[in-house]
């Protein structure tokens, strides 16, 4: 198993602040998945949707992964929502699941004061009846792909970090 830790969960919910947050205090670095897609598109994420479909996002996504499992170790990997579907997920390293109700994750974007940003760079969250149902269908499945689960809802970040170090030591 490579000494890599991956963040997974729902758009929203925290995964690129706690991967930073997690590698300042455990001495590694942190990397982004959408970051390195788009750094090899040279494109934004939601360009590429735009003009070649989530198809072909998911494609990049893929060779991504394939690029952690090969060239990548020691790291904290903060993902996007969907990347956990990648087949070789659990060859990454330890898969953490960052669980919140989506109630919570949908408010405090909202709530944020780039809200408008942050709900525009993301297309599957155009309509807030289908972040739930998407939601809904994947809450199993990141359960499914996940060594570990923790929560996040109404935690400090500090606190969360402190868990994750616990669990992965
Ligand atoms: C997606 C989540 C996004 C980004 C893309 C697709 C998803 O990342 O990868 O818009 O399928 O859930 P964040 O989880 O960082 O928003």
């Amino acid at each position: 198993m490579k000494n890599n830790i991956i963040l997974i969960g729902f758009m929203g919910v925290g995964k690129g602040r706690t991967a930073r947050e997690l590698a300042d205090r455990t001495g590694r670095f942190a990397v982004d998945t959408d970051d390195l897609i788009e750094s090899m598109a040279k494109m934004k994420i939601r360009r590429i949707f735009a003009e070649h479909g989530e198809p072909h996002f998911r494609q990049l996504e893929q060779q991504t992964a394939d690029w952690l499992e090969y060239h990548v170790t020691g790291t904290v990997v903060s993902t996007g929502g969907g990347f956990f579907q990648v087949k070789n997920i659990n060859r990454l390293g330890r898969v953490v699941y960052l669980h919140s109700s989506v109630e919570a994750i949908l408010s405090s974007m909202q709530a944020h004061p780039r809200a408008k940003k942050k709900l525009k760079k993301r297309p599957l969250l155009k309509s807030l009846k289908d972040a739930r149902k998407l939601f809904a269908a994947r809450l199993p499945l990141y359960r499914q792909a996940a060594d570990v689960e923790v929560s996040v809802e109404d935690r400090e970040i500090a606190d969360v970090v402190a868990s994750i170090k616990d669990i992965i030591r």
